[in-house]
């Protein structure tokens, strides 16, 4: 099903509910009655045309329409990846822990392999929090000084530094690939645990681990394909004009 701006924003969660912390992204919020996409759009002052490309990007893994998301502005996009970013820490690890910390009471009676599902998950948590750290410090404030700087068609010498020290092919060779880890982890927990007394939170775990990995995926798709080409276009645009008069 290919969303459109027509529908009622109801239907397309009773489709798939899975959108709703999607949605919850762009600061609207469950109990939208009757409305269509474009109203409730319209009613927040969001990007109609964007809201639905990224609705359909994650309701359909196959779908993602590079040449329409590259022509919306970065700082836009950028928006939408911070939010992202605060949702996977302070929503989606904290409870995974959570439920990981339930499960010598509830589901394992061997020590050894909680130990070892907790302190993965506790390193995993660590990489992620700094793969973040440096997006959101280093890269992304580059991206939305950059894509100023091509708007103006000017640059400043720290615009400059940055496009010859640390131009966004360099972020790029060394994005990580953070959901891969994940496999580990999920595999643990379905091939290997020893007798479980009940599958039922390990079951609520993986469920929140594959959700988690899809958002992650998205998130890095929308990274890689879309702000990395579109920042480099840029570059080379801002370095033949020679870098303006900066
Ligand atoms: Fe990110
Ligand atoms: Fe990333």
């Amino acid at each position: 099903m290919l969303i459109n701006k027509n529908m009622k924003l109801a239907d397309v969660i009773h489709h798939d509910y899975t959108l709703v912390p999607v949605i919850n992204r762009f600061g609207i919020h469950l109990g939208f009655g009757n409305f269509t996409i474009q109203e409730v759009c319209k009613e927040h002052n969001i990007s109609t045309g964007f809201f639905v490309i990224i609705l359909n990007a994650f309701h359909d893994p196959h779908y993602f329409p590079k040449e329409r998301l590259q022509s919306i502005r970065l700082n836009i996009l950028i928006e939408y990846l911070q939010k992202a970013h605060t949702d996977f820490l302070e929503d989606k690890i904290p409870e995974i822990a959570f439920l990981i910390e339930k499960m010598p009471g509830e589901c394992l009676d061997d020590r050894k392999t909680y130990l070892l599902i907790r302190n993965f998950f506790l390193e995993y948590s660590t990489e992620l929090k700094n793969h973040i750290t440096k997006e959101e410090e280093r890269v992304y404030p580059y991206v939305l000084k950059l894509e100023e700087a091509f708007l103006k068609g000017e640059t400043d010498a720290d615009i400059k530094k940055q496009i010859q020290d640390y131009p966004i092919s360099a972020y790029e060779a060394e994005h990580e690939n953070v959901e891969e880890k994940l496999f580990d982890l999920k595999n643990i927990i379905i091939k290997y645990l020893p007798k479980p007394k009940s599958d039922k939170l390990c079951f609520q775990i993986l469920r929140e681990i594959f959700s988690l990995e899809k958002e992650l995926n998205e998130h890095a798709r929308i990274e890689d394909l879309i702000i990395v080409p579109k920042v480099e276009a840029m570059e080379n645009a801002l370095k033949l004009k020679g870098f303006g008069n900066g």
